[in-house]
């Protein structure tokens, strides 16, 4: 059975869509089977960054509404060994997936995947409940500001019947304030286990947004590696080198 890992936030552009992808690459790097599951209605992205545009024909709602199969709306990815499969989010931006034709279509889908990753919309409402009642692990992504660490300890508090794990991205010593002055007052902030900090990293951005693959040596993509390891269980210490 898959792990379904929940990538959520409460504020947006936290980095949910970015560790999404670069976390599902990690594990299929590792020989894992990953499914990416977009619920992003009406802000898909994913397809873009993974450059698989013209092969999605149907998309999630598709499948929860019945308008066809599962695996006629699972478009491959182009990785070496096409482990990494995609379902991207509705383009209708109304749609809101039913409980339980999502939950039973998980099941199905854990049977076939080693993880699946959840990448959730910003907020706290009604898509946030539903994503968090089928994961079976949640990340927590947030920056190291004010409004980030709120939201990021509301999302921990609603999550924490999966003990959820925080990913601290964007990272960069410049940036911290007088009210955040350190990574510790971020953990302390959120109120959940940390598990991976991850540089601000302008450079794997600007790779990604031009569809280019991130350098395998660039600071985000060594860290998300390690977060993959994490996960798996594998003890990890944090590199603070790769931290400006
Ligand atoms: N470690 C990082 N360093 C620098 N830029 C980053 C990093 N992680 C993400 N970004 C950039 O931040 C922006 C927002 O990232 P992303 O789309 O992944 O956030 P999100 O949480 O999914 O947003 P939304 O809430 O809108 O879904 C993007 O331009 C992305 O390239
Ligand atoms: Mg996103």
């Amino acid at each position: 059975m898959a792990e379904v890992i929940v990538v959520t936030s409460g504020k947006g552009g936290t980095g949910k869509t970015t560790v999404s992808l670069l976390l599902a690459k990690a594990f299929c790097r590792r020989g894992k089977n990953v499914l990416l599951l977009e619920l992003d209605s009406g802000l898909r992205g994913l397809d873009l960054l993974l450059k698989v545009s013209d092969r999605v024909v149907y998309d999630l709602s598709d499948v929860l509404t019945g308008s066809c199969k599962p695996v006629k709306a699972i478009t491959v990815c182009d990785v070496p060994k096409g482990n990494l499969h995609l379902i991207a989010a509705p383009q209708n931006r109304h749609f809101i997936p039913d409980p339980g034709n999502l939950k039973l279509l998980i099941k199905g889908l854990s049977e076939c995947y080693d993880y699946l990753i959840l990448d959730t919309a910003a907020g706290l409402g009604k898509d946030f409940d539903i994503a968090c009642s089928v994961g079976t692990k949640a990340l927590i992504v947030a920056t190291a500001d004010a409004i980030s660490v709120r939201d990021a300890a509301r999302a921990a508090q609603e999550l924490r019947s999966l003990s959820p794990r925080l990913v601290v991205n964007k990272f960069s010593r410049k940036n911290l304030s007088a009210q955040l002055p350190d990574l510790d007052a971020v953990i302390d902030g959120v109120g959940a286990q940390l598990i991976s900090v991850i540089a601000e990293d302008a450079a794997m951005a600007r790779q990604l947004a031009s569809g280019i693959q991130p350098s395998a040596s660039s600071p985000a993509v060594c860290e998300i590696d390690d977060l993959a390891g994490r996960i798996m269980g594998e003890r990890i210490k944090l590199n603070t080198d790769r931290l400006k």
